[in-house]
């Protein structure tokens, strides 16, 4: 067993990160400031808790998780049931961060009452600050302002149009589609949206509506000119196994030291050099000389 809840009365002063909680209008502020937003994809407890720790200012339940997570080919895959799971999981270890949780494909596709169901699912049940949808869907944004419900857009490169786009390719690269995208996240900020993540666009058109959008952009593959950058937590942390894209840089190989330290426990393990004398539990010495003499009375009975 291993005890992983915040101890009553803990604060992050070990990390001097002070605490104050993240919201829209925080990252709304920032922008206006010109305080570039760190973001990045977290699906459970302990990793969650070491970025929400780290300092990252917006935690992103992502889709992704279908992939990197649950071994799936692409993210179409994953249930409102399993982003729930996970969205709760990363709830109880973030205390600063922004919880922003993805719709998944299919659950706000059909129509505008379903996405504002399952919207409030994410919100009510996993306890999510805010929701993110992919796609142009401006009615949908809409409602879900109106709802109470805090949104954020997903523009470029939607991962859940991977059959449309017919691949994972850079969108928005000829003056007309990066115009339109212009205009699509104009119009998400103009319904309500309270940040947009713009994925695999060229620079120079991310780096134009960051400069005229009202609300924060986040970029992955977009270049540095966003409002903020967000990457994949296994991506970073280099525990996938493909060669990364373009846009990614690996900060450590913890999927190495992963590896090598369950190899060295499985050769300890083998070689019965795992647990030592002193990883082990010891009986009291008065314990132990009762047994001694119980065993020697059975010997002499036996003899
Ligand atoms: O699901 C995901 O990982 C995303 C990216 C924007 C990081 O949506």
């Amino acid at each position: 067993m291993s005890v992983t809840n915040f101890p009553a009365g803990s604060s992050s002063a070990s990390t001097r990160i002070p605490i104050t909680k993240v919201t829209v209008p925080t990252l709304a502020e920032m922008k206006r400031q010109g305080k570039p937003i760190s973001a990045l994809t977290a699906y459970d407890y302990s990793s969650s808790r070491l970025a929400d720790e780290a300092g990252i200012d917006l935690l992103l339940v992502g889709d992704s998780l279908a992939m990197v997570v649950l071994g799936h080919e692409n993210t179409m895959a994953v249930t409102v049931d399993e982003m729930l799971h996970h969205t709760r999981a990363v709830r109880r270890a973030v205390r600063r961060a922004l919880v922003v949780a993805d719709m998944p494909f299919g659950s706000y596709h059909g129509s505008v009452a379903e996405g504002l169901a399952n919207a409030g699912r994410v919100v009510k049940e996993a306890g999510a600050d805010a929701v993110k949808i992919e796609g142009p869907r401006v009615e949908l944004v809409r409602a879900l302002t109106e709802a109470e419900i805090s949104v954020g857009g997903h523009l470029g490169l939607t991962p859940q149009s991977v059959h449309r786009m017919g691949g994972y390719r850079v969108q928005a690269r000829s003056a007309e589609t990066a115009s339109r995208l212009k205009d699509d996240a104009l119009a998400l900020a103009d319904a309500g949206a309270g940040a947009v993540v713009l994925e695999g666009v060229p620079r120079e058109v991310a780096a134009e509506i960051a400069a005229e959008l009202p609300v924060p952009t986040i970029g992955i593959g977009a270049g540095p000119d966003c409002d903020g950058q967000i990457l994949v937590f296994h991506d970073l942390l280099n525990l996938t196994f493909a060669p990364p894209a373009k846009f990614v840089r690996r900060y450590a190989d913890a999927g190495g030291l992963i590896r090598s330290a369950i190899e060295h426990y499985r050769e300890d393990v083998e070689h019965r050099a795992f647990p030592s004398d002193e990883e082990s539990y010891h009986l009291a010495p008065a314990v132990r000389q009762a047994l001694d003499g119980v065993a020697r009375k059975e010997t002499l009975r036996k003899a």
